[in-house]
């Protein structure tokens, strides 16, 4: 059977970046990152790296919210060889939902598996505290739109994919096991994903909290569908940048955003190292 033109076509940018992408590293990655607002700094640490700004990648978007470079880093952390996004795509920039996840099959065709995605996010469990960092158990789709909606593709992924264990369970076990062993304090909570840009009301985020959300955030939600879609096994940490809407008498704003997760650069790289090893070593299942 032959391909419809529009998925011949993407077939033909993701194979394109990808090849890029390849000619530009020194060592295949195992894992990919995907780095939140403020805490793009991570891939800085990285050794023996190489950054490729996205505008050099062919048919890569570029982002345009300040706090997100827009650079492709790949290099060693925690001993793995890794690829970090140092900047992602929002909805709402205006992006197409292709745009999103682009980068997710990209990440596929260079023959990586793993996914920590990160972000800033609003905690809405009144028991959390801005500094903390939390691992999402599961997500809630607020943002009412789907990036499989369309033709798909079956080289990326079935039509219907399964849902049930978005954030490997396996890898949350070893996470949880790791912050035991080194006194690191973790939540772990259910990440609801909006549209954005606005912060939500406080009326969006008492339902939020009613209907189990413990953060809140106009990111990741798309990214981790299109890596399930693509076979990724995925972990997410989330940095609770600030209270969310109407928890505290005080107006939201991306300052307080990107001081908090400025604050906690130092605790989230040392969870970050720790726990990559574990999620290079972690199989399938186990
Ligand atoms: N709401 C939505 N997104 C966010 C927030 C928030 O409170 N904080 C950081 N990103």
């Amino acid at each position: 059977m032959s391909v419809p033109i529009e998925l011949a076509e993407q077939r033909t940018k993701i194979l394109e970046a990808s090849r890029y992408v390849l000619s530009r590293i020194k060592h295949p990655p195992a894992i990919a990152l995907i780095l939140g607002s403020g805490l793009g700094g991570l891939a800085d640490s990285a050794e023996e790296s190489t950054a490729m700004p996205y505008e050099q990648i062919p048919h890569f978007p570029v982002s345009t919210v300040e706090g997100h470079a827009g650079v492709l880093v790949s290099g060693k952390i925690g001993g793995v060889n890794a690829i970090f996004m140092k900047g992602r795509f929002h909805l709402y920039e205006g992006h197409p939902l292709e745009s999103v996840t682009f980068p997710i099959r990209v990440m596929k065709a260079v023959g990586i598996r793993k996914l920590l995605v990160t972000n800033a996010a609003g905690g809405v469990n009144a028991d959390f505290q801005p500094g903390d960092l939390m691992l999402i158990r599961d997500h809630i789709n607020w943002m009412y739109r789907n990036p499989l909606i369309g033709r798909n593709d079956p080289e990326s992924g079935v039509r219907f994919p399964d849902m049930s264990e978005a954030y490997s369970a396996s890898f949350r076990s070893s996470v949880r096991q790791w912050a035991g062993l080194n006194g690191f304090s973790l939540r772990e909570g259910v990440y609801a994903g909006f549209l954005g840009p606005t912060y939500e009301t406080p009326a969006e985020i008492r339902m939020a909290r009613k209907l189990g959300a413990d953060a809140v955030g106009m990111s990741t939600v798309p990214e981790v569908i299109a890596a399930r879609h693509a076979g990724f096994e995925v972990l997410g940490i989330s940095c609770i940048t600030n209270m969310a809407a109407g928890i505290l008498d005080q107006p939201l704003s991306h300052e307080e955003v990107m001081a908090t997760a400025d604050r906690v650069k130092d605790d989230f790289a040392r969870l970050v190292k720790g726990i990559i090893p574990l999620m290079e070593d972690t199989q399938k299942g186990e």
